[in-house]
């Protein structure tokens, strides 16, 4: 393709490192329909005749067929999916195929193609992350009531409702979502037509490629366009982020799953048995999940780090922008379905919520609330006095609930006269009505509103 200046072919490792076409013939799609769309321009505009324009078209409608049947063929002489495209072109319509690289070089085709299969992969996984929040307001509605330890420093803090719980997660999910919607957003600008770096003296129409490629329009500047790569890495940040709150969730799972709390079972097909101890069951899906996250956001370091010296325009360490791009949609995809199932099937273990909820006197804010809006006592000193009641539990052995108000009474007279409060745990969870919080009700109340709002 460029060997006209050049007397001796390359050395066979100067083509091993120079091809990109083992891991970018996944860009074959994408790089047709950006062929197709210039051709079409090229003919339109009488940049080339319509005939040879229609040739190039029906050729490389002939190459979509086969590799969709047979898949693209490998040949490292042939660098690239973009390369490999056009020499199979010329096999089948002859040498007309070479005027469809007028006014267009790789630099914007490759830019192209990638901006192209990024938009598809950042809407396949928008697909994935709505069926699992979609899993989550289904197991949060079903547990509504459910009440577990709410956790601070991992120290059982206050009670809390599981539906409450699990949509924690969804809100994350939800900003993922709206992250993913923006990549989009930004990625709706075309570059095909800016050629090598300075654009071209043809007539092209660069609208006419833009729109029939569902870009809004075309990009502002050639040098940008061909060494830009901030569609992939929008892609890669939110990808991240959604990879760190499914290890976030990973973790909880795993630790929920562990025989001290037991809080959950995941189901046989989410776990998997021991070699050697036959009684264990282990949550090597979420410990993936986890585990992935890693490498995901490795994947965005790598191509960060691949983008931060370069001068304007192209150079050829941008070809290193797939594999990472690739790596992390494709562990991300499958973390997201291991996740959605986990979800969906996962047992809970109500019981064991609710006497580890109990433990650790974690109806004490309660308490000390009661004790402001009652006694009108300063939060502070009402803060002291529950101290004191809790180490007399302590002493007697029992829970706050089962104090009397003589007792409270006997550590701060203030509190004479009035009734005691629900100090159980169903009793804090339901009275935490304040938007957002934890109680049952309002749990069910945040569930209606966004099945309402449809915010999937
Ligand atoms: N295989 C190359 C890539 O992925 C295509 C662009 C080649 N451009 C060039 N000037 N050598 O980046």
């Amino acid at each position: 393709m460029w060997g006209g200046r050049f007397a001796e072919g390359p050395a066979a490792v100067m083509a091993e490192i120079n091809a990109s076409i083992p891991f970018d013939k996944r860009l074959w799609r994408q790089d047709v329909r950006g062929s197709i769309a210039h051709a079409e321009m090229l003919g339109k505009t009488g940049i080339v005749g319509q005939s040879d324009a229609d040739a190039i078209i029906a050729g490389l409608k002939q190459i979509e067929t086969e590799y969709e049947a047979e898949g693209v063929p490998v040949n490292l002489a042939l660098e690239d999916i973009h390369m490999t495209i056009e020499a199979r072109l010329t096999e089948i319509i002859g040498p007309v195929a070479g005027r469809l690289h007028t006014a267009r070089s790789r630099n914007d085709q490759v830019a192209t193609a990638f901006r192209l299969w990024t938009r598809d992969a950042v809407n396949e996984v928008m697909g994935a992350l709505s069926n699992l929040r979609e899993a989550l307001i289904v197991r949060a509605e079903e547990q509504s009531d459910t009440i577990l330890p709410g956790f601070t420093h991992l120290q059982v803090a206050q009670p809390v409702t599981l539906g409450h719980h699990l949509l924690a997660y969804y809100e994350m999910f939800t900003r993922d979502a709206s992250r993913l919607r923006m990549c989009n957003q930004r990625n709706s600008e075309c570059p095909l037509g800016s050629a090598a770096l300075a654009g071209t003296g043809f007539a092209n129409d660069r609208d006419m490629t833009a729109k029939a490629l569902g870009f809004e329009r075309p990009t502002a500047n050639s040098m940008d366009s061909v060494s830009d790569r901030d569609f992939a890495l929008d892609y890669l940040m939110a990808a991240s982020q959604i990879a760190l709150h499914l290890s976030r969730l990973a973790e909880e799972i795993i630790i929920w799953a562990s025989q001290p709390f037991g809080f959950v079972a995941l189901s046989d097909a989410w776990s998997t048995g021991s070699s050697i101890m036959p009684q264990k069951r282990n949550p090597d899906a979420a410990e993936l999940v986890r585990g992935h996250a890693g490498r995901i956001t490795g994947c965005l370091n790598a191509l960060m780090m691949t983008m931060k010296g370069l001068p304007l325009a192209y150079s050829k360490d941008m070809q290193n922008d797939k594999p990472p791009v690739f790596e992390a949609h494709d562990l991300l995809g499958l973390c997201l379905t291991a996740m959605t199932g986990m979800v969906e099937s996962m047992t809970f273990a109500p019981e064991k919520m609710r006497t580890a909820a109990d433990s650790g006197f974690s109806t004490a804010t309660d308490l000390a609330d009661w004790l402001v809006r009652q006694g009108g006592i300063p939060f502070r000193e009402a803060h002291h006095i529950t101290g004191a009641a809790v180490k007399l539990c302590e002493e007697r052995g029992c829970g706050l609930a089962d104090l009397s108000i003589e007792d409270l009474v006997a550590i701060d007279g203030r509190i004479a006269g009035h009734d005691l409060p629900d100090l159980t745990v169903e009793g804090s969870v339901a009275s935490r009505t304040s938007y957002g919080g934890t109680a049952p009700e309002q749990v069910r109340y945040q569930i209606m509103m966004l099945k309402q709002t449809n915010r999937l």
